[in-house]
Order: C-alpha cells, then sequence, then structure tokens
C-alpha cells in the first residue's frame, strides 16, 4: 500500500512537472565588472518544479540555499540568508525571464536595490573545485622574523577595491616624508584585489592596477621600506579575487621573485573546500612553501581568530594571527576587540603575535581621543601597528599619535610580553604590561560617557613605590605620592603611563 502510494506520488509529480527546458532550471550566472580587467562571478542554481523553487546562490566564497522560491509565469521570487546567528539578514531576489537572460532585482536591508544580468551557464558553473587532502601535520621552524610585532600600513581599511600601484608608491612615498618611516613603520601592505586569473603555467597574475609587482617592490625597498602582499588558501579571496588553493609552491615562489616580504593569508574561500578543524593543516601548506622560498616573508594568518588560531599559529610559521573578526572605523568596535583580548595575552612572544586587526586611526570614525585610547590599547596588546588610513592627508593630530615614541616603545618591547586587564570596575579599566627594563606600562582607561578619576596602586602592581611615572601622551614626568597615581581620564580616553621602580 506504502509503495503504491510513493508510486502514485511520483507520478503525479512527474505529470505536473514541466517538460526539461523549464523556464528558470539551469546555472545563471553573473559577471559584475570589477573594473581591474577582472570580474566577479555570482551563480544561481536554480531548479525549477512548476511553481516552486529551489536551488543556491554562489558567490566566489560562499553559497546560501534558497529559501521561500516561488514562480509565477516568467516571473520568480527568492531569498536567501546570509550572515551568522545573530547577524543574519535576508537578501531578496526577483527574477524575470528575458528572451535569453533572467533580470534579477537584489534588495539587501539598507542598500540600494541591485539590478543584475545573468546569462545561463555550464552545468559546473559556481561549483569548487576538487578538494586537494591537507597534508598530515608538522612543525614548520621559526623563521626568525617579527622579533617585534610588525609595524607598516595596510590598504585595505581606507582603500578597499580602490588600491592601484601609483597609490602604493605614494603611501611608500608618505611613510618616508611624514616620519612614518623613522618611527618604525616598514611594511608597505597590499591587501586583496591585486590579482588576475593564472597563465597557462598556473603562475598568478596581477590585474591592471599592478601593471609590475617586482618594479614596485624595487621601489618600496628603494626607500627602505618593505612590501607585503596578500591571498587565500582558498580558490577566492574574501573579494572574489584568485587564491592560492592548489598552487602554494608556486606563488610562494612567485612572491620571492618579486621581492615580497609579508604575506596576509585569508581564509574566506578555503571555508568552501575545507572544514575549520582543518585549518592548521592548510596553513602549514603554505607556512612551507614561504620557507622554501628562500625569502624572509613574515607570514601573518588572517582566518578571524577560530579554530584557537594562537594554539597552532607558530606551529605553522605564523609570525601574527587575527585575533577578531573584522575592525570597524567606529569606538564600538574598537574597543569590543580591544578590550576582549586579556584572556589571549600568554600566547604573544616575539615572533609570534596575537593581531586584534589593523588600526583605524585617522580614518574619520572617532574623535582624537579615541584614536589615542585605540593606540594606546594596541601598544599595550603588543599588537601589530598597521595603520590603515591614508598616509598621504594625515592631519598633524594623527601624525602625532601614529608616530608618538614612547607609545610605540611600549608595543615595540623586546621582552614581547602582551598586556592583561589588572581591573575592571564599570567603565574603569586598568591595564599593565611587564616591560623588557622592569618597568611596566600601565592604562587607565576610562570607557566611559564622564570624566573619571583613575588610580593604580603600587602594589598591584607588585612593587613597593615608584621612582618615576611618565605620562607618555603628554611626556610628562608625574611623580606618584603615597601609595598610589591617580590621574583625571576624560570619557573615552586613556592615560597611558611607564612606571619605573
Ligand atoms: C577579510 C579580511 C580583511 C580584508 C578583506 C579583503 O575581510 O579580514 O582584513 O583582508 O578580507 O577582502
Amino acid at each position: 500500500m506504502k509503495h503504491l502510494v510513493v508510486a502514485c506520488f511520483c507520478l503525479l509529480s512527474l505529470l505536473q512537472d514541466p517538460p526539461a527546458g523549464t523556464p528558470f532550471t539551469g546555472r545563471w550566472v553573473v559577471r559584475t565588472d570589477n573594473g581591474d580587467g577582472t570580474f566577479r562571478q555570482t551563480v544561481f542554481a536554480l531548479d525549477q518544479r512548476g511553481s516552486k523553487l529551489t536551488g543556491r546562490v554562489i558567490n566566489p566564497t560562499n553559497e546560501q540555499p534558497i529559501v521561500d522560491g516561488n514562480v509565477m509565469g516568467d516571473n520568480a521570487s527568492f531569498a536567501v540568508v546570509t550572515g551568522r546567528p545573530p547577524n543574519e539578514r535576508r537578501v531578496e531576489y526577483q527574477a524575470t525571464r528575458q528572451e535569453i537572460s533572467l533580470a534579477i532585482r537584489v534588495t539587501r536591508p539598507g542598500q540600494s536595490l541591485q539590478l543584475l544580468t545573468a546569462m545561463r551557464g555550464p552545468a559546473t558553473a559556481g561549483d569548487a573545485p576538487a578538494r586537494i587532502d591537507p597534508p598530515a601535520l608538522h612543525r614548520v621552524p621559526d623563521n626568525g622574523l617579527a622579533r617585534t610585532p610588525p609595524m607598516g600600513w595596510n590598504s585595505w581599511n581606507h582603500f578597499r577595491g580602490r588600491v592601484d600601484e601609483a597609490t602604493v608608491r605614494s603611501i611608500a612615498d608618505a611613510m618616508v616624508s611624514t616620519g612614518m618611516k623613522a618611527a618604525g613603520y616598514t611594511y608597505v601592505n597590499i591587501d586583496d584585489t591585486w590579482e588576475a586569473g593564472r597563465d597557462a603555467s598556473g603562475a598568478i597574475l596581477t590585474n591592471r592596477k599592478f601593471p609590475d609587482m617586482k618594479a614596485l617592490a624595487d621601489y618600496v625597498h628603494g626607500k627602505g621600506l618593505k612590501l607585503g602582499i596578500y591571498s587565500s588558501p582558498g580558490p577566492h579571496t574574501c573579494a572574489g579575487y584568485e587564491g592560492s588553493y592548489g598552487h602554494e609552491v608556486q606563488d610562494a615562489r612567485t612572491y620571492a621573485a618579486w621581492g615580497i616580504d609579508y604575506l596576509k593569508y585569508d581564509w574566506c574561500g578555503a571555508g568552501r573546500i575545507y572544514k575549520d578543524e582543518e585549518m592548521q593543516a592548510v596553513y602549514q601548506k603554505m607556512g612551507d612553501a614561504l620557507r622554501e622560498s628562500g625569502r624572509d616573508i613574515v607570514y601573518s594568518l588572517c582566518q578571524y581568530g577560530r579554530n584557537n588560531v594562537w594554539i597552532w599559529g607558530p606551529q605553522v610559521g605564523g609570525n601574527l594571527w587575527r585575533t577578531t573578526g573584522d575592525i570597524g572605523d567606529s569606538w564600538e568596535s574598537m574597543t569590543r576587540i580591544g578590550f576582549g583580548q586579556d584572556a589571549l595575552a600568554p600566547h604573544a612572544g616575539p615572533g609570534h603575535w596575537n593581531d586584534p586587526d589593523m588600526l583605524e586611526i585617522g580614518n574619520g570614525g572617532m574623535t582624537a581621543t579615541e584614536y589615542r585610547t585605540h593606540m594606546s590599547l594596541w601598544a599595550m596588546l603588543a599588537a601589530p601597528l598597521l595603520a590603515g588610513n591614508d598616509l598621504r592627508s594625515m592631519s598633524p593630530e594623527t601624525v602625532a599619535i601614529l608616530t608618538n615614541r614612547e607609545v610605540i616603545a611600549i608595543d615595540q618591547d623586546p621582552l614581547g610580553k602582551q598586556g592583561h586587564r589588572l581591573r575592571a570596575d564599570g567603565a574603569i579599566e586598568v591595564w599593565a604590561r611587564p616591560l623588557a627594563s622592569g618597568a611596566q606600562a600601565v592604562a587607565l582607561f576610562n570607557r566611559g560617557q564622564s570624566p573619571a578619576r583613575i588610580s593604580v596602586r603600587w602594589s598591584e602592581l607588585g612593587m613597593q613605590s615608584a621612582h618615576t611615572v611618565r605620562d607618555v601622551w603628554t611626556g610628562r614626568d608625574v611623580r606618584g605620592a603615597g601609595e598610589e597615581y591617580s590621574a583625571d581620564v576624560e570619557p573615552h580616553g586613556v592615560a597611558l603611563l611607564r612606571i619605573d621602580r
């Protein structure tokens, strides 16, 4: 009886199913021009059964199942849900059959309507390449680099996809002329969107924005600076550009031949092939490749602090690893990240650093007071100092924040011990960091909206008394009387101190 019902049901649905060539069924490809000779591809893998539409929307770095898909004649509506809880958002699509294409209207919450044209593609369009099993684990030897946290600049926070060779050259010029280089900033790092495809031999190509990477490296080296680049262990980077998947050794050799000194290696597209638990082996592959390239290349892991990277980061040859998702140029984002790093302190040390993401100082979303807090917090965290602003148009105040020698000296302290929270009380936080000289850096943070008087007792620092207390932002030596030191700290501000025994 049961079989009969199933058979009847199947027959019924077969009869109801439109014949092959169902209007919406198939792979529909949207090619978006990146403006640099490359295209970003989105594939709509649709399956129409009568008035029901199912399938997936496939982007270079992820794919989402279609929910609520319906067809009415030449029109279809469907949606996908992107993001992880609690930050999911629903993206709505309205597709209309044209003669040989689909016209698709995309509605994203808070964004203007987007119009796309999708053409029929091959049955495999958008499929991830075949899986390459990751290697067995071993320990990649320490490359001896980054004995103190790397300092430099990175294109992403300010320029995103608008970075090109001329910009990087002028940033290198500005790094010297503004005094950033003299203050210790060395790496000029190109983030995502420099890549094109590969040539017939599989060698990675640069797109129109970067006509000659070797010449650019020579230029940057000529200024006494170093050049960094970006890739992904996946087939595609976060912005949908070519990744290093299956070409790790070849890419590391290309970077070395160009004269690259730093690689940021960003998980993104690898998530379509590997599980988070496989990250160590996947990152090890490039760690080995960089070592075998014969060039000193700082290895920066970017996988947003997933899978306890601080435990295995050094074993894959990593010199730094991101501990969080992307920073934004806001007080909320910066403090959520910065004040959330306390538990990771034991994992930082010479050659291998926690990376709470690049600096937003000078990008305009925070006040000067808040940017001083940002710089102070990153210095207390022994964080890499990668400026993320436009170095060619900095206000004197921004320059002063980024180049304060005494703050940088705390960040770059050779002992390499990351600071930790001594005490938090409401909006008040007191952090301490031991320094190589036996002194301590102490930060009195006021996260609140009103001025606060904040104290630190010598006993809390394991000190009997203090010899000198140096306020590194005001540049004044201030004596602490009696048992403690107190400072009036403005809202969202900090008193950053170096306390000598
Ligand atoms: C990710 C990274 C960012 C940046 C972008 C580039 O979001 O976390 O730092 O590299 O990718 O696409």
